[in-house]
């Protein structure tokens, strides 16, 4: 069974590579830094591979599925993400439009390729590192999380459709609150509270997905924030979540 792992470069991305190869699988490691793909090469042997893309560029998502094609890719794992913080009319364009094409356009384009592959064949399973970010709007973070949401709401309408085509492809998407990686220094931020190491959110995504479970929340706190969001007004959600963001600066 052969997996691509975007973002496999560091933190969840990488620990869920290390976890797909001890349970079998060979992994093809994408990133743009091609030093550190390198390393976890060597770390995983033959059962790795690493090809350097950009997958903020539209045409590199494109030419990765191509170039793959002779592969039978039997799971997509997108993980490739950024943030970033701060008042919305403050913050940069620019990097903002960057964290759009890499968390959202590209996560769309890939999935979209990499779905039909697996539709054609009825098998295979396709992970897509959301956020517990994408249940909420996040002010003080708002690209960010508004990037999340669409990547929850895409994986979830992506779920029904194959339930509804009685599809043996399998789709979910990651959800967890802080995790321990390099993801705070990418955004200059700090941690509001305590986080989950990467294994441990790796490990629970590469479970979840095999289960065919929509959303994996590797803490019991997401799911009650979660479901406390039904029961409380949607200002006040967000004026608590603007609580979680300015204690991250
Ligand atoms: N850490 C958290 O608290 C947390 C919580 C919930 C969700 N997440 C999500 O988890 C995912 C992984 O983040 P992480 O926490 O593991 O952070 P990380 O350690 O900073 O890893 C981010 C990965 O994304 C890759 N990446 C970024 N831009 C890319 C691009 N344009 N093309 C290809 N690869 C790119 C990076 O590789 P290169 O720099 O080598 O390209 C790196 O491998 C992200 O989608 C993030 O939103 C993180």
């Amino acid at each position: 069974m052969l997996a691509l792992v975007t973002g496999a470069s560091s933190g969840i991305g990488r620990d869920i590579a290390r976890e797909l190869v001890a349970g079998g699988w060979d992994v093809i490691l994408v990133a743009r830094r091609a030093d550190r793909l390198r390393e976890l090469k060597n770390e995983l042997g033959k059962h790795a591979q690493c090809i350097r893309c950009d997958v903020s560029h539209i045409e590199e998502c494109k030419k990765l599925h191509e170039v793959m094609q002779p592969r039978n890719i039997d799971m997509l794992v997108n993980c490739a993400g950024f943030g970033g913080c701060g008042f919305f009319d403050e913050t940069d364009l620019d990097s903002e439009l960057r964290m759009i094409d890499t968390n959202l356009v590209a996560v769309h384009v890939l999935t979209k390729l990499f779905l039909a592959d697996l539709v054609k064949k009825n098998s295979g399973y396709i992970l897509n590192v959301a956020s517990a970010a994408g249940f909420f709007a996040g002010p003080y973070m708002a690209a960010y999380y508004a990037t999340k949401n669409y990547v929850v709401s895409l994986t979830g309408a992506i779920h029904e459709e194959l339930r509804q085509k009685n599809s043996r492809v399998k789709i979910s998407a990651l959800c967890p609150g802080p995790v321990d990686t390099e993801f705070n220094d990418v955004a200059g931020v700090g941690f509001s509270s305590k986080p989950i190491t990467s294994r441990k959110a790796a490990r629970q995504g590469v479970k979840g997905v095999m289960k065919g479970k929509l959303y994996i929340m590797p803490t019991a706190k997401i799911k009650m924030l979660k479901f406390v969001k039904r029961l409380l007004p949607d200002r006040f959600i967000s004026r608590m979540c603007f609580g979680f963001q300015k204690k991250k600066k």
